[in-house]
């Protein structure tokens, strides 16, 4: 069984919905043989990181960067994680209000730091998720969990 780590910080409805889509998408029954692991990224450890074999990261953009929770996580797995998860598959999505480029910027400068690699594009949505963002959403699930699936 491989284990797939969502780690989100989620304040708000809007964000929910997103997570919500995330983990459908990740725990559809076609997948098989991967355990999806939820962690709120303010409870989220390096032990949960090390035992995973891929990750999804979710979190709203604030001050033109990630969440403090989501920064927080990071900073307390960046280094007890740096050698052994290198190369590992991760996906993120963004919720903002007008403008979510500092976040994904963020995202992308720690996950390239730790050697993480993306294996689905990045989902941005501003205001309130349409039908279109939560299908990405679920589909961004999805696609790192089929990744993971043992023989993929
Ligand atoms: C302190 C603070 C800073 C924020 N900074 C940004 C930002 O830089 N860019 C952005 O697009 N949205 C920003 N937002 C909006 C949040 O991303 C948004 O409130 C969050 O994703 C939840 O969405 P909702 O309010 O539509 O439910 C900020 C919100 C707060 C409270």
């Amino acid at each position: 069984m491989r284990t797939l780590l969502i780690v989100h910080h989620t304040p708000s409805p809007n964000c929910q919905a997103l997570f919500e889509a995330v983990v459908s998408g990740a725990t559809t029954p076609e997948i098989e043989g991967v355990r999806v692991v939820r962690r709120a990224a303010l409870s989220a450890t390096a032990s949960d990181v090390l035992e995973a074999d891929g990750y999804l990261l979710g979190t709203p953009a604030n001050l033109g960067y990630m969440s403090g929770a989501l920064k927080h996580f990071f900073d307390q797995i960046y280094y007890p994680c740096l050698d052994d998860t290198r190369g590992r598959p991760f996906g993120y999505y963004v919720h903002g209000g007008n403008d979510v480029t500092g976040a994904v910027r963020a995202v992308e400068a720690v996950t390239t730091g730790l050697g993480w690699r993306r294996a689905a594009d990045p989902v941005t949505v501003t205001g309130e998720p349409g039908k279109a963002d939560t299908e990405a959403c679920w589909e961004l699930g999805a696609t790192v969990a089929a990744g993971l699936m043992p023989g993929a």
